[in-house]
């Protein structure tokens, strides 16, 4: 049976009042026309998720490094065992593309359940960067996809999208299929600040890493079972629990925090927070994913949101998004 029950109707309450506390009132028409585009795309697969649909769902916990603790005060990296409940997806609205299929990236979804019953959420995809960089750009992004079927005369509306945001086809095309959801480096993408102890504030992005990095090409993923992803993980936990790496990448003082299609230059400082570790498969897989809703901007003292506002933008699409898949 699923143990974090509490945290539906929690998370929910919390997006609300999160993002009506960050969030602009324009943002509504926006959040809304994004969520119809996803459903444009993939059309209705009641319960759901119009993005991200097909996952598996594994439990374990997080300890944090003393090197954590130092920069934020949050008590997520205090050093005491963090109960986690994980999810992993295959990209994309149908809830059975096949796992070989190209419906990367992949993601990551961790939430950490903090003492007192609060949960810090962490949302993560296997790039290092988003293809655009405002919800305004990923909505036209969407427009473009759902406008571009498979029989419209070239060049079409993605060709023309991708062809004006060239970040898009470096970011996507980037992202290969894993042979395990265990064996990929999955990337927080936005910046959050974290504070310490003494207030002293400093910008960051996740990294998720594994503790080894596999790929496979086009030709070997298409030949996988349908479901050898989501298979493999609770057999691979059955066997041996599976780690990864928390770290943070620092920016350095003048980088820039708004623009998520803009990663920061792979010399900057990489810290160490802690090690994830799944131990525990859980059963029903399928029900537990239906209730669980992760949200970027859920976050806990010590952790901020950046000037990048894609996180709140998220939360309200994720928000609404659940809103329908639960009807
Ligand atoms: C404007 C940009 C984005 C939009 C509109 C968007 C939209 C969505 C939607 C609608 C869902 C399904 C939510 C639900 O029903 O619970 C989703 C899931 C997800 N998104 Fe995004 N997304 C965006 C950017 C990102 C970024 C930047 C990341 C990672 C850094 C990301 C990672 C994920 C992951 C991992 C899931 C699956 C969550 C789960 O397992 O429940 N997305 N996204």
């Amino acid at each position: 049976m699923f143990r974090h029950k509490r945290t539906l109707a929690a998370a929910f309450v919390a997006a609300s009042l999160l993002t009506s506390a960050t969030a602009g009132a324009d943002d509504a028409a926006l959040v809304t026309e994004i969520v119809d585009a996803f459903y444009k795309i993939y059309g209705t697969h009641p319960g759901f998720r119009v993005n991200h649909a097909k996952g598996v769902v594994a439990e374990g916990s997080f300890v944090a490094t003393p090197a954590a603790s130092a920069l934020s005060r949050a008590t997520l990296f205090d050093g005491r065992r963090i109960p986690v409940t994980v999810r992993f997806s295959n990209d994309g609205g149908f809830p059975s593309v096949p796992d070989g299929a190209p419906s990367n990236p992949k993601g990551m979804a961790v939430k950490f359940h903090m003492p007192g019953g609060i949960d810090v959420d962490m949302v993560i995809l296997a790039v290092k960067f988003f293809p655009v960089a405002t919800g305004e750009q990923f909505r036209d992004l969407l427009v473009a996809i759902s406008e571009s079927p498979a029989d419209a005369p070239k060049p079409n509306k993605l060709d023309q999208f991708a062809a004006s945001h060239p970040t898009f086809p470096a970011s996507f095309g980037s992202a290969p299929t894993p042979d395990s959801f265990a064996d990929q480096e999955y990337h927080g993408i936005d910046a959050f600040i974290f504070v310490d102890k003494a207030g002293h504030r400093q910008a960051v992005r996740y990294i998720m890493a594994p503790e080894k990095d596999v790929s496979l090409t086009a030709e070997e993923a298409a030949k996988k079972p349908p479901n050898f992803l989501v298979d493999d993980l609770p057999q691979r936990i059955a066997k041996k629990p599976v780690e990864f790496h928390l770290k943070v990448q620092l920016a350095a003082p003048g980088d820039q925090t708004k623009d998520p299609s803009q990663p920061w230059p792979d010399d900057r400082k990489v810290v160490d927070l802690g090690v994830l570790t799944l131990d525990k498969p859980v059963a029903d897989t399928l029900e537990a994913q239906k209730k669980l809703l992760f949200l970027p901007n859920h976050l806990t003292d010590g952790i901020e949101i950046s000037d990048d506002r894609l996180p709140v933008i998220r939360s309200e699409v994720y928000a609404l998004a659940f809103a329908r898949r639960a009807r």
